[in-house]
């Protein structure tokens, strides 16, 4: 933990820690514990599913674990986020990769871990233990949503998961705005920069569809 942190506005500090649990749902792991072994699983069937993705995914939970140990991320989560986890849960059970990249690689972090890593990278500048994790995450997250992009195998169904989807994406985002709000940020610009988010991918993925064809 940065030798500053407890000298930081309050405001801040809760939305980090808000922020953070997003990442690291602390009081929750337990209920989502079968992702990692499935994931391991999906990574020796699919080809192309790279475990070096879920070693980084492990290593950004044990970053936040660890910061946090002397202020205990202990904000409850919204219930639209943990139905949102419970359903990938079941998506990643179920084992349909398009469905799979769809939810996790598109939504979680091409839309949802993107919106939240930039609110983190902004509001930590003189946190810089803290920053320099956070710019190390989004180079890995980077990384992982153009792997998704390599996994899916139908793009036109990956379109339409996305538009299906999204509307959950927002409602995540807007049941954390009493925490973003009190330090500047409006919901109308989150949504803005989601909807961004959400057209990059869905563009991304039609030119995968007009090159196939
Ligand atoms: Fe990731």
């Amino acid at each position: 933990m940065d030798s500053n942190w407890f000298s930081i506005s309050q405001e801040k500090r809760t939305a980090i820690k808000y922020i953070s649990e997003n990442f690291y749902p602390a009081k929750y792991m337990n209920r989502w514990r079968d992702f990692k072994e499935i994931s391991y699983k999906l990574s020796e069937i699919v080809k192309l599913y790279s475990s070096t993705q879920i070693t980084e995914e492990i290593e950004h939970f044990e970053f936040f674990k660890q910061y946090f140990n002397e202020d205990t991320l202990d904000l409850p989560l919204p219930e639209s986020y943990i139905k949102w986890f419970d359903s990938m849960l079941l998506a990643f059970r179920h084992g349909n990769i398009d469905e799979i990249a769809s939810r996790f690689h598109m939504i979680t972090e091409g839309i949802l871990a993107t919106v939240g890593l930039k609110i983190l990278n902004e509001t930590s500048m003189e946190l810089p233990e803290f920053n320099f994790n956070i710019k190390k995450i989004i180079e890995d997250e980077a990384r992982h949503i153009n792997f998704g992009f390599q996994i899916i195998m139908n793009p036109n169904y990956a379109v339409n998961r996305i538009e299906e989807l999204y509307p959950y994406a927002e409602d995540i985002i807007k049941d954390g705005m009493k925490y973003l709000e009190p330090i500047g940020y409006s919901w109308y610009d989150l949504r803005k920069l989601m909807l961004e988010l959400k057209e990059a991918r869905i563009n991304k993925l039609k030119k995968k569809i007009m090159s196939a064809n």
